[in-house]
């Protein structure tokens, strides 16, 4: 390990570790405290102006956040992250680190439902000025891009109908017209997807999710390719608007990240298997999965992707009562807002997590009321289609 830069999964188990831990425990302590006591207020003062490395307040800093936030750097290949206590904390946060009044963010146009609002409605109130566009194409960004444009923001693969952005073309032209590129990388995971080495200045994440894994936690996560933009983030920021990570939720995210290449690569068969047992059957109208040679996305995921992931939406038409229908017929796969856990689990995005969205907004992204959005859990393949068999029946 000493010469080598390790691969993935050694890195996700034994990255940024210390060599001696306390007591020679296996793992690294969780360290639940608020507070660290000094012993002379010269310690102190060396640690305020950062003179010192000693934590002062967990709210700033703790050992067990530093640890998780140095394995998601290098995990992303990025140079430093910050951990939050959710996910839309650390979006909204980054998103508040880069705009300023009269500053202008331009989006993709399909989004997660709490970061549509942060967009739409929480930012224009601050006084900038934000834009969806179709970044499906990339001259439509082309020409949004203006002299006051800041952020360029997007997902990919896409919340709910799994699109495919192009990161690299993206964060080019971005960069020309000097806006910071965002990429949540929630879908993907540094697993399958590095956006920071596609040109992307600072991934987000859900640790909620995959990172996690094992629906036992909600966490968010910001990594950047620049280290002093991440040392603002974490001090103005994360520490000055307040949304910390628990120690004990960094320590369980921790402790998904050691499986989660082993997961993804489970999560992955799983949902091709899925996929394409959908896409024969005479019901679906539609299957949205980059991992379908059919999919639109998947010669674009196939170069800046190194899996398709395991989230598969479906559509079975503009009859809204046959979704409900079957999403509340199925039985192994859980009726939830969720995704990423070792459970499979279903959501009906028109009336869950896209709600805010009207009628005429789904039907322009290309979805319908009739979408079903499945994360493919961990069971046996064989399990989750026949789950789905009995439902569609
Ligand atoms: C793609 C994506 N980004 C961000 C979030 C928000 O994360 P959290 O719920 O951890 O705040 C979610 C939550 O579902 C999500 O699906």
């Amino acid at each position: 390990m000493a010469d080598k830069k390790p691969y993935f999964d050694t890195l996700a188990i034994h990255g940024a570790q210390r060599k001696k831990k306390p007591d020679n425990a296996l793992n690294e302590p969780i360290y639940m405290t608020s507070t660290f006591t000094f012993d002379s207020l010269d310690d102190a003062e060396a640690a305020f102006s950062f003179a010192s490395d000693d934590y002062v307040y967990t709210r700033g800093n703790n050992p067990t956040l530093r640890l998780l936030e140095q394995r998601m750097a290098l995990l992303e290949q990025g140079k430093d992250a910050v951990a939050f206590s959710s996910g839309m904390a650390a979006i909204s946060s980054v998103l508040l680190s880069l705009l300023k009044p009269g500053d202008e963010l331009i989006a993709h146009r399909v989004l997660y439902g709490s970061t549509h609002n942060v967009i739409t409605k929480l930012l224009p109130a601050y006084g900038i000025k934000t834009r969806l566009v179709d970044m499906g194409d990339i001259g439509n960004l082309e020409q949004a891009l203006g002299k006051n444009t800041k952020v360029v923001y997007f997902e990919t693969p896409s919340n709910p109908g799994l699109e495919i952005i192009d990161i690299e073309a993206v964060s080019a032209l971005a960069g020309a017209a000097g806006a910071k590129t965002v990429v949540d990388n929630t879908f993907a995971t540094p697993y399958f997807q590095q956006p920071l080495t596609l040109g992307a200045d600072v991934v987000v994440h859900s640790a909620t999710k995959y990172l996690s894994g094992h629906g036992d936690v909600v966490a968010g996560i910001a990594v950047a390719s620049c280290a002093d933009y991440a040392a603002r983030l974490k001090f103005d920021y994360m520490c000055e608007l307040g949304g910390v990570m628990s120690p004990f939720n960094a320590w369980l995210v921790l402790r998904g990240l050691k499986t989660l290449g082993l997961r993804m690569r489970q999560h992955q068969q799983n949902a091709m298997e899925a996929a394409r047992w959908l896409a024969a059957h005479p019901q679906v109208e539609r299957v949205f999965y980059p991992g379908l040679e059919s999919s639109p996305g998947h010669r674009l995921a196939g170069r800046q992707m190194s899996g398709f992931g395991a989230m598969v939406s479906f559509d079975l038409g503009p009859d809204q009562a046959k979704a409900r229908a079957v999403v509340e017929k199925l039985a192994l796969a859980r009726l939830a807002v969720s995704l990423g856990d070792c459970e499979t689990l279903v959501e009906h995005p028109f009336a869950m997590t896209h709600r805010g969205y009207g009628a005429e907004e789904i039907a322009a992204m290309g979805l319908s009321p009739g979408l079903i959005r499945l994360s493919v859990g961990l069971e046996d393949w064989r399990d989750i289609i026949g789950d789905l068999e009995q439902a569609l029946r």
